[in-house]
């Protein structure tokens, strides 16, 4: 991340099974930690610049048990950063669910593995299922960012210079907080956040380094609007953040290629069993939406669960992901139906064109000076 590239490409999903796809097909992605690690190191020599994980503890049923099986994403995110050279490798941390001073230690852990390479996705939660099966009762929802607010603060001094501080906050209490050693080389792990609510998104801006927020699937205006949007709430707060958004690739030697495993996948054989359970959870529905929206929805869902799709060939793919450059975006992170039969098409010929296009750079050289300081 810490490079020349203005469009960072990063994989979002990989440690779920079937990643961000909700199909049937059998080429389906396994979720493996063998998969994971030739797909971390085939994306490092790629020049792919993070990989974001998601943290989930419980999968959403259907025909294919829907990310049924995850791997636990800061231990995920060890594996990797000790056998690649370059890539951020994110851990997705649910902070009502983490001790932060467990917590602070883990990131800090990571971050020596990789060299200054981990990365945080603090989220809050939203899956009252998974709560219950930690036994931990979900906050109201302004609330669990007043959580996350002090779960962050709390780390953040742990990762400073401090020592044996207390700290005495409305839901987190510490007693002379020692913790040792700080982040790698005197800087902190990049933290990003997706909040999407007017709580979330304040939260983001006001903490984090990089916001994570849904691109227009209308026009690159829109989008543009919805980054420079972003980046003015930052401002209001004295702070600057990059804006990133999520998609998902289907790209073949020809648009018609790409339209049919398209439709193949995430049409006719998609679990649409899980896609409806997704739907129920996320609290829509036909009474509380209407039909149309559902059956919107119900696509949307399919194919990324809301991320952006791009299909067609490496002309066209680069296109699209330069306009999202244009319009503002500091950075992707994308998925495949099969993360490692798909990567290295797109890696041969997707970014080749970016670099063309002067969004990326062939073998861009980490600058350790823009990493976040402590
Ligand atoms: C790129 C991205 C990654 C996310 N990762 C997770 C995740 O791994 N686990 C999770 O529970 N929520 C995840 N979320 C959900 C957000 O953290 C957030 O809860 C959601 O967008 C709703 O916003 P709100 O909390 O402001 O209501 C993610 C969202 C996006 C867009």
């Amino acid at each position: 991340m810490y490079n020349n590239n203005a469009l960072k490409i990063g994989l979002f999903g990989a440690n779920c099974s079937s990643g961000r796809a909700v199909t049937l097909v059998p080429e389906r992605w396994s979720g493996s930690w063998p998969d994971n690690l030739r797909l971390a190191r085939m994306a490092d020599d790629a020049g792919i610049d993070f990989m974001l994980p998601i943290g989930r503890w419980k999968g959403y049923g259907g025909d294919t048990d829907y990310q049924g099986a995850t791997l636990e994403t800061v231990t995920w995110a060890c594996g990797l950063l000790a056998a690649t050279q370059h890539l951020t490798v994110f851990g997705t941390v649910h902070a009502p669910l983490f001790h932060p001073v467990i917590a602070a230690k883990e990131f800090v852990t990571a971050d020596h593995i990789g060299r200054g390479r981990f990365g945080l996705n603090l989220v809050v939660g939203w899956n009252e299922d998974e709560f219950q099966m930690f036994g931990v009762t979900q906050r109201e929802h302004e609330d669990r960012y007043k959580y996350g607010q002090e779960w962050l603060d709390a780390i953040k001094r742990m990762w400073s210079g401090e020592e044996d501080f207390d700290f005495d906050g409305e839901y987190i209490k510490l007693k002379r907080v020692r913790s040792k050693p700080k982040p790698y080389g005197g800087t902190r792990p990049l933290i990003m956040n997706a909040g999407a609510s007017p709580t979330g998104r304040a939260f983001a801006v006001r903490n984090c380094d990089a916001f994570f927020t849904q691109a227009s699937r209308n026009s690159a205006g829109e989008t543009a609007e919805r980054v420079r949007g972003a980046k003015l709430e930052a401002q209001k707060h004295g702070r600057e953040i990059d804006v990133y958004t999520v998609g998902v690739i289907t790209c073949r030697r020809s648009t018609r290629e790409a339209e049919e495993y398209y439709r193949h996948c995430i049409v006719e054989n998609a679990d649409w069993s899980a896609v409806d359970l997704i739907l129920a959870k996320k609290n829509i529905t036909p009474e509380a939406v209407g039909w149309e929206e559902i059956r919107r929805e119900r696509t949307h869902y399919a194919n990324g669960m809301g991320g952006l799709p791009i299909v067609g060939d490496a002309d066209h793919v680069a296109t699209q992901l330069a306009g999202l450059s244009q319009a503002g975006l500091r950075g992707i992170g994308v998925s495949f139906v099969n993360y490692l039969e798909e990567l290295p098409y797109f890696a041969a010929e997707v970014l080749p064109r970016l670099e063309r296009m002067g969004v990326r750079e062939a073998r861009p050289q980490a600058q350790s000076s823009l990493r976040p300081t402590a």
